[in-house]
């Protein structure tokens, strides 16, 4: 199988087209069309005799994941910053960050001025490793992250039970992670709180958008003041034109609203979810058997998780091959092929270069801050590991049909057959 790889100008072994995303629909423009024409564009605007698109996105939301209550939110950033103050987490806290996951895993901890304390995760799945956790935990520790990363569900069993013992709420970032399901039950729903982002390359996306997701309604009422300045909804509607939103003053918030018009993009996308989970299913569980025939290794997910969610489709490559030629390089020679990104996962956080604490002014909080928030500081071999050796397919690809599959492993076996081709 010796052929000029498609980056080094031989032919692509794949010439379709992949399936878009975002992906829309009827629905999502003709909700598009009622928030322009309803002169309402934010919950902050008057109230217009109808409830707010936003109210009802995080009605659906609720719904969909089996919480007890759902507060929208601007983006993920902003749901994890306003679920770890909700929780009470605040200046040099320390609060537990998996060693792999987008920047913004640890840059919201530390953006409330707590210590993002990074810890090692599982070396299958890329999630956070319980048995590091406990190491890790300290009498500062105020509240314990974790990701669901790629298509992978955390340990969360093990985990839930750390957090309880110790009495500090687990935060569930599940950004990537819509409609997974953990021993039944979706995502978030296991620890205090989960939050969301709908950024464009999410599961579920407005382009820009989060939501948090919790059980407790003390702690919704938090954080629905901590999204709009201090004020929350008015428990019955006002007269046409008032404001819904009241001050209350319990407590200071930030501007964290999430618009009308992504809340109802949203709840147009949300009715597509599950189908689009479905096929993407379908074709990982194909593609997963057939590049493990070829000797790469799929990622796995916790022993609890009863449905996955693929945001990203991500493999190990094996040891022989990443002797054989750099990993970006297998990763650039493989989107040749497919006319697809594949990009090599995160570095981890201790490593990575846009997580930089001392580029920031405000974070100059102190010699001992400055030094707890080193990333360096941090010793993270499996997560190094991990970020080393995959690479990282768009969610795209899977909705593509099965022949595309097909050739998707093909071009695996292509590249790893010619990566001598990747050496010069
Ligand atoms: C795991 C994780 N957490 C948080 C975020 C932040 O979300 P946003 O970009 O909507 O702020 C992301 C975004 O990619 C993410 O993947």
């Amino acid at each position: 199988m010796n052929k000029p790889l498609a980056l080094l100008g031989g032919t692509p072994l794949c010439q379709q087209s992949w399936p878009q995303w975002p992906q829309s629909s009827a629905t999502t423009r003709r909700h598009l069309d009622a928030v322009l024409d309803s002169h309402r564009w934010s919950i902050s605007g008057q109230y217009r005799g109808e409830p707010s698109w936003e109210e009802r996105f995080g009605k659906a939301f609720a719904q969909y994941t089996g919480a007890g209550h759902c507060v929208p939110a601007s983006t993920g950033t902003a749901s994890l910053t306003m679920a770890l103050e909700a929780c009470g987490v605040g200046a040099h806290d320390e609060v537990i960050v998996p060693g792999v996951s987008w920047v913004a895993s640890a840059s919201a901890v530390l953006g409330i001025n707590a210590i993002p304390v990074l810890v090692d995760v599982d070396p299958h799945t890329g999630c956070l490793d319980p048995a590091r956790v406990e190491q890790a935990l300290s009498p500062r520790t105020r509240a314990i992250t974790v990701v669901h990363l790629g298509s992978a569900v955390a340990e969360l069993e093990q985990l839930c039970r750390i957090a309880s013992d110790r009495g500090i709420p687990l935060i569930e970032d599940c950004a990537q992670a819509h409609g997974a399901r953990y021993a039944g039950r979706h995502v978030g729903t296991f620890g205090a709180a989960g939050t969301f982002s709908m950024q464009h390359s999410k599961l579920l996306t407005s382009g820009e958008g989060g939501a948090v997701i919790t059980d407790d309604a003390s702690l919704a009422r938090r954080l629905a003041h901590l999204r709009a300045d201090g004020r929350i909804l008015a428990e019955t509607a006002p007269s046409i034109d008032e404001m819904e939103l009241v001050e209350t003053a319990e407590l200071m918030g930030s501007n964290y609203c999430l618009s009308e018009f992504h809340a109802a993009i949203l709840i147009a996308q949300l009715e597509l979810l599950d189908q689009q989970l479905a096929v993407r299913r379908t074709n990982a569980h194909r593609l997963d058997a057939l590049l493990r025939s070829l000797g790469f290794f799929p990622q796995e997910t916790s022993a609890g998780t009863t449905a996955r969610a693929h945001y990203t489709y991500v493999v190990r490559l094996p040891e022989d091959l990443l002797e054989r030629a750099p990993i970006a390089r297998l990763g650039a020679a493989l989107g040749a092929e497919l006319g697809l990104p594949c990009k090599t996962m995160y570095a981890s956080l201790n490593r990575n270069r846009l997580y930089q604490p001392a580029s920031r002014p405000r974070f100059d909080l102190g010699r001992e801050f400055a030094d707890a928030v080193r990333p360096e500081r941090y010793a993270l071999p499996a997560a190094e590991a991990f970020s080393a050796a995959t690479l990282a397919l768009p969610h795209r690809m899977l909705l593509a049909d099965a022949q595309a599959i097909e050739q998707v492993a093909a071009a695996f076996e292509k590249v790893a057959a010619n990566a001598h081709q990747l050496c010069d």
